[in-house]
């Protein structure tokens, strides 16, 4: 490490230590005061390009509400905030290709997570469950994926989302993974359907679009044709019935673009 930022981390450190001392002063006994500073003065050492993180405390201190976490810990609690950082990131490293075996058991998650997790915010519990169970169904996707093999896009190896595009031009099913959520996955997977759908001639592209689906699916220039109400074994869901104009109206068809 530079002794500069030797300097600058040590000159933080003892400050902390010194502001440490009144902080903990109600909630942390004497004796183990000493102790997180020492540690503290210890870790101000060992700062590296690993980054800041204060590692291997021996001390925790619940009872001020003060939790030291691992690095793991810390990576856990930053992944939204680098996720966003990185978007750009890993929509260069996003591969998008045809179904393959064994794929359906990753296809299965996203489904079943995709409602839980992100639709759940449109739709109620109510309505989620008669969408999707909560428990993936590997066997049913394994078949479905066999007859209409999904585009998917992979990010680091995982698959981060599935689109099914029927040849009449309609996306069945479109779902992304929670974790891989507004990093233009989906838009990369329409964009794909699109230019595949263009040169098979096909003259338009519709969708039943969910409430949380139909921004997306409008930023890739799918136009509301009118609102569904679909019924799922006596549940009723809103959805919208969205479509895209291919062939001669190219010009009125924006790129698909996030
Ligand atoms: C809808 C869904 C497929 C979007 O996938 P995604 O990979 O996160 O989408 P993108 O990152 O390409 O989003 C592009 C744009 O669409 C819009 N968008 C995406 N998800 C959205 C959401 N949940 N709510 C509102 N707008 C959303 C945003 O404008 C976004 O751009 P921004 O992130 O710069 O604001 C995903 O949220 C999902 O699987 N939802 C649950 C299942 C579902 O409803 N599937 C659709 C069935 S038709």
């Amino acid at each position: 490490m530079p002794i500069g930022q030797y300097l600058l981390w040590s000159g933080v450190v003892l400050w902390l230590i010194t502001r440490f001392g009144s902080w903990l002063r109600p909630v942390v006994p004497e004796p183990f005061r000493a102790a997180v500073a020492a540690q503290l003065w210890w870790d101000s050492l060992r700062f590296s390009s690993d980054g800041f993180v204060v590692r291997n405390l021996p001390l925790h201190a619940p009872r001020a509400g003060i939790v030291l976490h691992s690095r793991a810990d810390f990576t856990k609690l930053l992944r939204p905030a680098m996720a966003s950082v990185s978007k750009k990131e890993s929509q260069s490293e996003m591969i998008i290709r045809i179904f393959q075996v064994g794929d359906h058991e990753a296809i299965a998650e996203i489904f079943t997570r995709a409602i839980h997790e992100i639709a759940s915010e449109d739709y109620t519990l109510e309505q989620c469950l008669a969408w999707s169970d909560r428990q993936p169904n590997p066997k049913h996707w394994e078949q479905r994926c066999q007859k209409k093999k999904p585009f998917v896009a992979v990010i680091g190896g995982r698959i981060a989302g599935f689109l099914e595009l029927d040849p009449d031009g309609h996306i069945d099913c479109a779902y992304s993974h929670p974790e891989f959520a507004r990093q233009g996955v989906m838009t990369a997977l329409v964009h794909h359907a699109r230019r595949v759908a263009e040169e098979a001639g096909t003259r338009r592209m519709w969708v039943e679009a969910s409430i949380c689906a139909r921004p997306l699916f409008e930023k890739c220039g799918f136009v509301v044709q009118r609102e569904n109400l679909v019924d799922l074994g006596g549940v009723e869901l809103i959805n919208y019935w969205m479509e895209l104009r291919l062939i001669g109206e190219t010009q009125s068809s924006p790129s698909c673009e996030s």
